[in-house]
């Protein structure tokens, strides 16, 4: 009798301990019933600035050939601003933070993965993330929006890209960026 006890118990204790790991929740659980998923267009400014005294992107790896004509193996770290104008002293709206580098050789390609770190009106604390391929001399790119946190759980989208502004000799950059996100 205690023996099949014991085992009752042991069964008991292996199946709870099974369902902790993953269970299927009723969406009411997260509040997510009542709220209609919503879609929000950001349009913004991105300032990649590698010049001057407070440049807000630095190379942390070199390319690995010198004479690469687009770079390949070069990766930046960035805290870039965003602002509402393409001047860098408008409205600041938040920081795209994360790293891009160059994944191609045989044209000037980029993959991101970086932040947005939004600190205005009531999205102020919640991030966009965004992982994507940037082929920058083409006018129009688009990368995925793939997750955010805060009001942007659940997050799923896309970014539109344009270059406002581009130095060849300091390698800065505006880029007009608008992005479209489903959330809740
Ligand atoms: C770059 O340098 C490497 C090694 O020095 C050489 O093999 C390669 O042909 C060069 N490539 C170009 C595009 O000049
Ligand atoms: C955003 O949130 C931070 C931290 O809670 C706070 O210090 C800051 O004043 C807020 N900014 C705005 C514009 O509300």
């Amino acid at each position: 009798m205690f023996t099949q006890f014991l085992i009752f118990l042991l069964l008991f204790i292996s199946t709870t301990a099974q369902d902790t790991f993953v269970r299927t929740l009723d969406r009411k659980m997260l509040g997510l019933d009542e709220k209609q998923e919503k879609l929000s267009h950001f349009r913004f400014y991105w300032h990649d600035v590698l010049s001057g005294q407070k440049p807000s992107s630095m190379e942390v790896v070199s390319p690995a050939l010198k004479n690469s004509s687009t770079g390949f193996g070069l990766v930046n770290m960035i805290e870039n601003p965003l602002t509402l104008e393409p001047q860098l002293n408008s409205k600041l709206v938040g920081k795209a933070q994360g790293f891009y580098a160059s994944t191609s050789q045989s044209e000037v390609t980029l993959l991101m993965a970086m932040n947005f770190a939004i600190t205005e009106g009531k999205y102020n604390g919640s991030t966009i993330t965004i992982l994507g391929r940037n082929p920058i001399f083409n006018k129009e790119r688009e990368m995925p929006v793939i997750g955010g946190s805060g009001l942007f759980r659940f997050a799923r989208g896309y970014a539109k890209l344009r270059t406002h502004w581009f130095s060849p000799t300091t390698r800065d950059a505006i880029v007009e960026y608008n992005v479209y996100v489903l959330h809740y």
